[in-house]
């Protein structure tokens, strides 16, 4: 079928959730897709921060294609070596202690919201958890209730005992903290979906020091940060904390469906056989598929070469920025999570859309901002190609 079909065909069969973009696409390699008309894009969306190694990455395929020959689901009424073995190096390479694995983003913060809750219960019935108002955790209903008010609307009631505050001020939290009933605060240590936002340098460090003051967990979504993302494995190394909880998906399994939620052994204790569960988390196939990522990123040298290549990113941007004034209001990122922002909705929209044109594939989020989430094994040749593409659609957009 064409691109054109498809994208017919989907209107017709498909629940009516995504604004999806006109393109159906067929294949990838590397940095690049191409659709089911032959055209090629340079991939900056990567799955949406999922395809950190590139489309296709050989040690993915052949530790998959060789599980898929073994075994691929027992459930977790069995021990599996590739499931211990991969809990092991998250746990050798963070601050935590224990694993639990599941399928998804926002399944991990549903369980990471219980597990703080059993851990609240067992702490004075504490249970309410403080979150930045325009965040994104996810969309089920536990994970919802932490998330921006947009996503909540028409599912309401949600669950009781969140409280939202501004990101990146601590004084909100601070004010939060006073009520006893608190068991966590739960942050993203840059949002990703509000727009690319990095809070300011010592926020994750003032909120540690608050949280640890009241007795109350610091609960970090690295779904869309971890993974190398940043530069580092874990976000939160960049700043000198360490939570107590700490979520993961996307990139996790490099494109097959793998979460988790990491915990200290003080929290992670709180858990005992069947309080919390699924059948497919922590499966062989996708067990396979993490430890080929997590061994890549750590063997190949990613998280250097994300830094020098997130460094030479946004240093090309800024020169757009100070290029393009009328059009570009302002750039920033950490490692290769990078965001334009543009001087209105309008412009953004224009610029995504003329760049797809050409053949960068970037997201449009919010507050007018291209999101830029490049493979972590993207280079000089293709940030070249990339701005290349960015500053033609902006001279286009100069001159429309
Ligand atoms: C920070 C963050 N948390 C949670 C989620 C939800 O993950 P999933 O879509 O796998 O449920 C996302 C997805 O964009 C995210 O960016």
């Amino acid at each position: 079928m064409s691109s054109e079909e498809i994208v017919a065909e989907s209107g017709k069969y498909l629940m009516n959730t995504y604004g999806r973009y006109p393109i159906a696409l067929a294949r990838g390699k590397g940095c690049w897709v191409w659709d089911e008309d032959g055209n090629k894009y340079l991939d900056f969306i990567t799955g949406i921060a999922v395809n950190n190694l590139g489309h296709c990455h050989p040690n993915i395929v052949r530790a998959v294609t060789e599980q898929c020959k073994t075994l691929m689901q027992v459930s977790n009424l069995f021990h599996l070596e590739k499931q211990v073995e991969f809990a092991r190096l998250l746990v050798e390479n963070s601050f935590a202690d224990r694993v639990f694995f599941c399928n998804s983003g926002t399944e991990a913060n549903e369980g990471a919201i219980k597990l703080a809750r059993k851990w609240g219960g067992a702490n004075g019935g504490k249970y309410k958890i403080v979150h930045a108002r325009d965040s994104f955790h996810g969309r089920t209903l536990g994970a919802l209730s932490a998330t921006n008010k947009k996503y909540q609307a028409g599912f309401k009631p949600l669950l009781p005992g969140f409280k939202g505050v501004p990101y990146g001020k601590i004084e909100p939290i601070e004010k939060a903290l006073s009520d006893e009933k608190v068991c966590a605060v739960l942050l993203e240590p840059i949002q990703g979906e509000n727009g690319v936002i990095l809070p300011y340098e010592n926020y994750l460090k003032d909120v540690r020091k608050l949280t640890k003051k009241k007795g109350v967990l610091l609960m970090l979504d690295e779904i869309q940060v971890g993974m190398g993302r940043t530069g580092k494995l874990f976000a939160y190394e960049h700043y000198g904390i360490k939570p107590d909880i700490m979520t993961l998906a996307k990139a996790l399994g490099g494109g097959i469906p793998c979460g988790a939620f990491l915990a200290t052994e003080e929290v992670a204790k709180n858990f005992t056989p069947g309080v919390h569960g699924t059948t497919l988390g922590g499966n062989p196939l996708a067990m396979s598929a993490g430890l080929a990522v997590i061994k890549t990123i750590m063997e190949d040298g990613l998280l250097d070469r994300t830094t020098a290549s997130g460094e030479y990113f946004l240093g090309k941007l800024a020169v757009l920025r100070d290029s393009y004034p009328g059009l570009v209001k302002d750039v920033r990122g950490k490692g290769l999570i990078l965001g334009i922002q543009f001087t209105s909705p309008e412009i953004a929209k224009d610029i995504v859309t003329r760049a797809m044109g050409k053949g960068l594939l970037s997201i449009l989020t919010e507050h007018r901002v291209m999101r830029l989430l490049p493979p972590l094994i993207a280079g000089k040749k293709e940030i070249d190609q990339a701005i290349g593409i960015i500053t033609a659609a902006l001279d286009e957009a100069s001159d429309a």
